[in-house]
């Protein structure tokens, strides 16, 4: 079953709330909040304040959300307290990935590692045992509206087999250019979570765009 995470970045976020709701009603099946902070990222996002609103608003919500910031410990318990349902970081931001792992789940909630486009999938196997997720990105971190790198395909499919010869658990999660046709090849390598925001967000008929995300 393929879950979607329609990442809000691409939302209007004056009216963030009856975005994120729509979405949800048309059968997302969690919220992917994307946090930047001009330091690991060149770009600037939302942060704590923004989800504990969110989260105010839809409670019942489930907050994926996608630290691409420096220190990524050092922030987790606010988002925790402000909402979020799990908490990925990205390796190439820390020094002792499995130490951030366990911060994370010392917070009571799911740990996710991502990988930017240059990072092998070689670097994250011996952390691969400890995570509920691991989130490829299929373009570079930083923006949303980019086109897919076709590399993310074969990074997902190394991911499905490790985790079938290792008997693991962790899921597959994809992010950036993800739209029917480039999703589709996700799926079929292995992926289980599509995140996707233009695609959602800036669609005519948003609701029609999850239906079809969700339908590959
Ligand atoms: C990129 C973000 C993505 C991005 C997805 O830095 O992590 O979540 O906003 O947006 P689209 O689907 O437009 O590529
Ligand atoms: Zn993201």
């Amino acid at each position: 079953m393929i879950q979607l995470s329609p990442s809000i970045l691409a939302a209007d976020f004056a009216d963030l709330g009856r975005e994120c709701r729509k979405v949800l009603d048309a059968g997302a099946d969690m919220l992917h909040i994307d946090v930047m902070d001009g330091h690991f990222v060149p770009n600037i996002s939302l942060g704590v304040p923004v989800l504990a609103s969110l989260h105010k608003a839809l409670p019942d919500a489930y907050y994926d959300v996608h630290l691409m910031i420096s220190q990524p410990v050092r922030y987790a318990e606010a988002f925790v307290q402000a909402g979020a349902s799990c908490i990925t970081f990205h390796v190439e931001a820390v020094e002792d990935a499995a130490g951030a792992i366990k911060a994370i789940h010392a917070l009571g909630v799911g740990a996710g590692v991502s990988i930017k486009p240059a990072t092998p999938v070689e670097d994250i196997l011996p952390i691969l045992d400890q995570v509920e997720m691991v989130l490829v990105m299929s373009v570079e971190p930083g923006f949303g509206g980019q086109k897919f790198m076709p590399a993310a395909v074969d990074k997902i499919a190394a991911l499905d087999a490790y985790r079938r010869e290792h008997g693991l658990g962790f899921r597959i999660s994809v992010d950036g250019g993800v739209n029917s046709q480039t999703g589709a090849l996700c799926t079929a390598a292995g992926a289980d979570i599509l995140v996707a925001g233009s695609q959602v967000f800036a669609a005519a008929d948003p609701a029609a765009a999850v239906a079809e995300l969700r339908a590959l």
